[in-house]
């Protein structure tokens, strides 16, 4: 079977990561989740101290940062210097200023390959906002989960809580509708479907039935072979 790529993008708390999950492990494919990486790379500039309103200085702690991922039975640990990061990375702080770094393209630039490394045969499910645009345009099957601002806070905080970590879901939603709209209006990489994506509206849909839906799009694309 030649290498696969299956890209999943939309905005914060759709759903991209358990959908990526679940879709890997059922095809023995390798995942990327983007998110992290910018999440690894706003860490660094928050734990340098640097000012993230300046894409110089920004990039300058990024160019010294390194980062790699550990792969248990069930969680993907990431690691930044040497240090297991997994809680910090998902707070509100990293998330927030996450979206400010990943809005400048020379950072989008800088962690490019990166990401692109993670491409791996048998296959790839791949994460994030520009996954079918702009890191993996040639992707075979192209996903774009959406739903509402409400269902997606709400999502988060359950997420969230089950991590020990507390948070209001109307300061959620509030959060995620500041970062949707400086993901959306960038001048880089802009969160917007590729022309060739499968746009899914899952505000009302299980995970399985997300899941399911996805799976009978990659069984037609491959003629059975997956
Ligand atoms: O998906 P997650 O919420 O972890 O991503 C954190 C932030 O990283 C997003 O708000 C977005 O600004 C940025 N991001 C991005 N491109 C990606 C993945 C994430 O710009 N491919």
């Amino acid at each position: 079977m030649e290498p696969y790529i299956i890209a999943i993008d939309g905005p914060s708390g759709s759903g991209k990561g358990s959908l990526a999950v679940k879709v890997a492990t059922q095809l023995g494919f390798h995942i990327l989740d983007s998110g992290a990486i910018y999440r690894l790379a706003a860490l660094k500039a928050l734990n340098e101290k640097v000012d993230i309103q300046s894409e110089q200085d920004v990039l300058a702690a990024i160019e010294q940062m390194k980062i790699h991922f550990e792969t248990g039975d069930e969680l993907t640990t990431p690691f930044l210097d040497g240090v297991d990061v997994s809680l910090q990375i998902r707070d509100e702080e990293t998330a927030s200023a996450a979206s400010v770094v990943a809005a400048y393209p020379s950072i989008r630039q800088q962690l490019l390959n990166i990401q692109q490394n993670f491409f791996q045969p048998p296959g790839l499910v791949a994460d994030g906002r520009d996954m079918g645009t702009t890191v993996f345009p040639d992707a075979k099957i192209k996903i774009f989960l959406n739903a509402s601002s409400e269902i997606r806070a709400k999502r988060r905080h359950k997420q969230l809580i089950g991590m020990g970590l507390s948070a209001s879901i109307a300061d959620l939603q509030n959060d995620i509708e500041i970062r949707d709209e400086r993901d959306r209006t960038r001048s880089v990489s802009p969160l917007v479907p590729a022309s060739d994506a499968i746009v899914v509206d899952c505000s009302m849909m299980e995970l399985n039935q997300v899941f399911e839906l996805v799976m009978s799009h990659i069984v037609d694309v491959n003629n059975n072979q997956v």
